[in-house]
């Protein structure tokens, strides 16, 4: 069964097509319309790390017993991206477009790399060594859809 991986793979295609559409409207430099698309992915991409860190994370590192391998690579990571937010937003906000485009590559590279990280290794070894992966998927779910309604 590959609950956890199959879900969350999903959710993290839904975040890279929001992304994908933030680059349409920046290469068309649309601006307004980049600002709101950038923080439709802020909140699409903090719900996914948040929810990962308050619930499988832990769940993990209590089933495998590792509180030093994949989860601590993985928060560093999100914070790293978090970090990066803050210059898209700045840069967004000069409308400096070539510098908006090297941030978002940068932001994509280091988003891809982590995710297939998560796809690969982390997600697999949850649905393997969770007592209830389908428990565990159903409250990603929910807290996702709880953050994306709070900042709707
Ligand atoms: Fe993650
Ligand atoms: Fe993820």
């Amino acid at each position: 069964m590959q609950t956890i991986t199959n879900w969350m793979t999903q959710n993290h295609r839904t975040c890279d097509e929001t992304f994908s559409l933030l680059e349409k409207m920046l290469n068309q430099q649309d601006w307004k319309q980049s600002a709101v698309q950038l923080q439709q992915f802020k909140s699409e991409l903090f719900a996914h790390f948040d929810a990962e860190e308050q619930l499988l994370f832990p769940a993990f590192e209590q089933a495998t017993g590792m509180t030093h391998g994949p989860t601590s690579v993985m928060r560093v990571e999100h914070e790293q991206m978090r970090g990066l937010f803050e210059a898209l937003e700045q840069a967004l906000v000069a409308q400096d477009f070539f510098e908006l485009e090297g941030e978002l590559e940068t932001f994509h590279i280091l988003l891809q790399q982590h995710n297939m990280k998560e796809e690969s290794i982390l997600y697999p070894m949850s649905d393997a060594r969770l007592a209830e992966p389908v428990v565990m998927q159903k409250q990603l779910v929910e807290y996702i859809e709880q953050s994306m309604k709070a900042v709707a």
